[in-house]
């Protein structure tokens, strides 16, 4: 058996490969970004086929740069963005149209009609989910309804559908030459195809789509022997396991070790997704949250999460640095916001896809509020930053009303995590200490542990556990008043925002 495991993090910006040793440490890593392409207002797509060379690529260059070979791996784990729609050819591995990612609102009319008639109560018992733009199914209705011959395909079976996992693994095991087309809980739980209570396609919600069933992949285990297969091998490369599939988010919760139920986590990747561990039981929000899968190992129960999925976080800092110019960097953004003592009044509401949890609003559009002749580029870079740590602080109450539990400490990880005065400004927002691991990458570590708990590479949640070590810890420094009025500050900014556009 290898020493290592390997995982593929397959996510909206970027690709990586990382390589973790026993005690969860990475010890190989590569990552490159691939292009987003934004052919119009509120559309956003990504080449299947680019994604699929940089997946290779990052797996080949982490392990020849730390000297390791695939032989050194005991199994491959495969996590990624959640959402977003591939469809393509079973038999030549081309797809029929580019990925349609999780953030494009172009499906907004295919949603409004889902409430418009009761189909959208029947898809918020059976899947969970709201009708929005953001799930998968909206988004595989739209390419059958656009693209030529693209209907009698699916029909023939021909056309195959999957989030980026499916896509990866499908490729990774041999694509046109027997690749295997499959999908675990937690990815199938985000489409609005997948019945919560059976983990299995429903036929009623494909009918509310239009999606011949023979699209789809099998669901499976996040942590599964052999469902997924092994790599194809060849070229002095040798087969591995793929034996752990999950979404990114899932993954994180995993990786952060939360598997008791009240155990939550908080990611700040391009958007943010906090996720509750609810154990076995399956809670349906009143307040605006999703019920998902959070993972299932092999033929345990299912275990469940409410999610606060946040549209725009991180990619409202990369708005500062690519549209305004205002900083060349993301990491300038904590220096330019330190510059100043507070937002001098400002507000901003980043609502460039509508409005995600807890108010799935796509009529809702970004707004920057409260300006005075006195403000600059630093109030607004200070204000970017509360707006990550208030749609946070949206979601976490939402959690407490739904959970009656109110949050002790937020577990927190991503990109945004390396920046203290935001994560200060979280703890100072919320009113709970914020508490960051050692190993920062958990997406990635989550998809390790599954596919090493699938082999026996690790022996089970205990040993996990023990991997887990804090690294940092804000504790909140404002007063209650400070608070408090800065929330209604950030609530009134909201109401702004909401119904401006049909
Ligand atoms: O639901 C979307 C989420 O999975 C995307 O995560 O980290 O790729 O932005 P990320």
């Amino acid at each position: 058996m290898g020493d290592f495991i390997g995982a593929v993090d397959q996510g909206t910006t970027s690709t990586r490969f990382i390589v973790f040793d026993h005690d969860g440490r990475p010890v190989a890593s590569h990552q490159l970004e691939h292009e987003q392409v934004l052919p119009r207002a509120g559309w956003v797509e990504h080449n299947p086929l680019e994604i699929w060379d940089r997946t290779r690529t990052v797996i080949g260059s982490a392990l020849t740069t730390a000297g390791l070979a695939t032989s050194d791996l005991a199994a491959i784990g495969v996590t990624n963005q959640r959402e977003t729609a591939v469809v393509w050819d079973r038999r030549t591995g081309r797809p029929f149209h580019n990925a349609v990612v999780w953030q494009d609102t172009r499906t907004d009319s295919i949603a409004k009609a889902l409430d418009a008639d009761g189909r959208g109560d029947v898809i918020r018992h059976k899947a969970g989910l709201p009708p929005a733009t953001y799930f998968s199914a909206g988004k595989v209705q739209w390419l059958l309804e656009h693209v030529d011959g693209l209907r009698a395909a699916a029909e023939r079976g021909d056309a195959l559908f999957g989030t980026p996992d499916t896509w990866v693994v499908w490729n990774l095991t041999g694509g046109p030459d027997g690749g295997i087309h499959a999908t675990d809980v937690t990815n199938a739980s985000r489409t609005m195809l997948m019945d919560l209570t059976s983990l299995d396609w429903d036929d009623e919600l494909l009918g509310f789509f239009g999606i011949p069933r023979q699209m789809l992949p099998s669901i499976h285990s996040s942590s599964h022997r052999t469902a997924f297969g092994e790599t194809a091998g060849g070229r002095g490369s040798s087969a591995v396991p793929i034996t752990g599939v999950l979404g990114d988010q899932q993954a994180a919760t995993v990786g952060q070790v939360c598997f008791e139920p009240g155990e939550a986590k908080n990611t700040y990747g391009t958007g943010n997704f906090l996720l509750l561990n609810t154990g076995e039981e399956l809670v349906r929000s009143r307040n605006g949250l999703l019920t998902t899968v959070a993972y299932r190992f092999g033929d345990a129960a299912p275990v469940y999460a409410l999610e606060g999925s946040i549209a725009v976080t991180g990619s409202a800092v990369q708005w500062l640095r690519d549209q305004l110019g205002i900083i060349s960097g993301a990491s300038e953004v904590e220096a330019l916001a330190a510059s100043v003592d507070d937002t001098g009044g400002v507000y901003f509401v980043p609502a460039f896809s509508g409005l995600f949890a807890p108010y799935w609003r796509s009529d809702a559009r970004g707004a920057i509020v409260g300006l005075s002749r006195f403000n600059t580029n630093a109030h607004l870079a200070r204000a970017t930053l509360e707006a990550i740590c208030y749609q946070s602080r949206d979601v976490v109450d939402a959690m407490a009303a739904d959970s009656g539990v109110a949050l002790t400490t937020l577990k927190v990880d991503g990109g945004i995590t390396a920046n203290r005065l935001c994560m200060q400004l979280q703890a100072d927002i919320l009113g709970v200490p914020v508490s960051k691991p050692v190993v920062p990458e958990t997406t990635a570590l989550g998809a390790a542990y599954a596919a090493g708990l699938a082999t026996g590479y690790w022996s089970g949640t205990d040993e996990l556990r023990a991997n887990w070590a804090e690294a940092e810890r804000w504790q909140p420094r404002w007063n209650d008043a400070q608070r408090r009025d800065g929330y209604a500050g950030w609530r009134k900014a909201v109401e702004r925002t909401l119904g401006w556009v049909d």
